[in-house]
């Protein structure tokens, strides 16, 4: 089975990645443990599916199990909700020695280890994403929080989990556009950092779409380590090395305020952000048109929305300066300038980030 590890000191950990391994969350529980007890937080979708066969096994082994359901979307990664959960952990007897494990897409994953991080001044804490968004981005690198009213993932915590496991198999339930959204950051990673990796999609599209096991585990796999290389350089996104993995995101997180977070799942922003920051980078001769249409065809055969969202040009730039991004009221893309390879560009123009919104 591949495993994934992630180098970080005492905060170091595995991602275990196969099909059907969806059972085996007791390696990372201490499941046989006297006192050993779980605390399971998953949302009112994939509760259904697959919690069973997560818990049961624990079970077996003595764990204690308490599995707290959350309304699916969204709106569950609150502060309201957060506080919920914070009071069933006590009414459950939750303690230093409880490991909390999230079983769900981000939503489930930001929010429980939020939860975790914060209960008990920190909890262990288990990752077990079933999102193609939480497999290959969310549940990696310790990023984990709630939203305010006014702004996405603004509180929250650096915070490890002490293990990733993942079953590329739950993803065949997954709805279509979920999937394809989560398809963007995938193509996103060989933009960034792997141009044998973007190849290797491109010469796979097939076998993608159909979600074929073998090859999501290979993917999956992929961007795992790709986004670990990242985090163990800047764990705490403090070099800057980890903003490249915004790559296309300045554009998304605009189009997503825009269209009041309904309209477009976040990759598909992230798939028109990518292509918006593409014709940027060949705007200012970083790449040049075949690079943009390169992107563009597989982007495409990955079905994923590619035009601008329609809505005034002036409140996107608008909103592009009130994003995190923005340095001392100056804005900062990370633009490819070849294949693989990515740097962050200081001081572009309004002109050439309006002209970069046409197709
Ligand atoms: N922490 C990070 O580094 C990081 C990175 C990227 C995104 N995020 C966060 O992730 C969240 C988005 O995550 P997401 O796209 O996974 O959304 P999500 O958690 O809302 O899941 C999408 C939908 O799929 C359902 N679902 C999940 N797994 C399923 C399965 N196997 N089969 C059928 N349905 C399933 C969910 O119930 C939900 O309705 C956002 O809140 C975003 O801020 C965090
Ligand atoms: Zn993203």
């Amino acid at each position: 089975m591949p495993t994934v590890h992630v180098n970080l000191g005492p905060r170091s950990y595995d991602i275990e990645i196969g099909n059907g391994n969806l059972a085996e969350a007791a390696k990372f529980c201490d499941a046989e443990a006297d006192d050993a007890h779980a605390v399971v937080i998953t949302d009112s979708n994939v509760d259904g599916l697959y919690t069973e066969t997560v818990t049961d096994p624990l079970a077996d082994l003595g764990c204690e199990v308490d599995i707290l359901v959350i309304e699916a979307g969204e709106q569950s990664k609150s502060s309201d909700v957060a506080a919920e959960l914070w009071e069933r952990m006590l009414d459950e007897g939750a303690d230093r020695k409880s490991v909390v494990v999230a079983l769900g897409g981000g939503v489930v994953g930001d929010l429980a280890g939020f939860v975790a991080a914060t209960f008990g001044r920190g909890l262990r804490f288990v990752q077990i994403p079933t999102t193609l968004l939480a497999q290959v981005d969310s549940s990696v690198g310790g990023k984990v929080g709630i939203n305010l009213p006014g702004g996405k993932n603004m509180v929250g915590a650096f915070w490890q989990p002490r293990g990733v496991l993942i079953d590329v198999d739950v993803l065949q339930s997954l709805p279509d556009r979920e999937y394809r959204a989560g398809l963007a950051e995938v193509v996103k990673y060989g933009v960034i950092q792997d141009a044998d990796f973007f190849a290797y999609l491109e010469a796979n599209i097939e076998p993608v779409n159909d979600r074929e096991p073998s090859v999501l585990t290979r993917i999956v796999e992929r961007c795992c380590r790709l986004k670990a290389d990242v985090v163990e350089q800047d764990e705490r996104e403090e070099t800057g090395l980890r903003s490249i993995l915004n790559y296309g995101h300045t554009f998304c997180h605009a189009f997503e305020a825009a269209t009041g977070y309904e309209q477009l799942l976040h990759g598909e922003g992230v798939a028109i952000g990518m292509m918006c920051a593409a014709r940027l980078s060949e705007r200012l001769g970083r790449v040049d048109a075949a690079f943009v249409e390169r992107q563009r065809v597989l982007l495409e055969a990955f079905r994923l929305p590619l035009d601008v969202p329609d809505v005034d040009r002036d409140e996107l730039i608008e909103l592009m300066y009130r994003d995190k991004k923005v340095e001392r009221g100056k804005l900062r893309f990370v633009l490819p300038t070849r294949m693989g390879h990515v740097e962050l560009v200081r001081d572009v123009a309004t002109d050439d980030i309006v002209a970069s919104l046409h197709g």
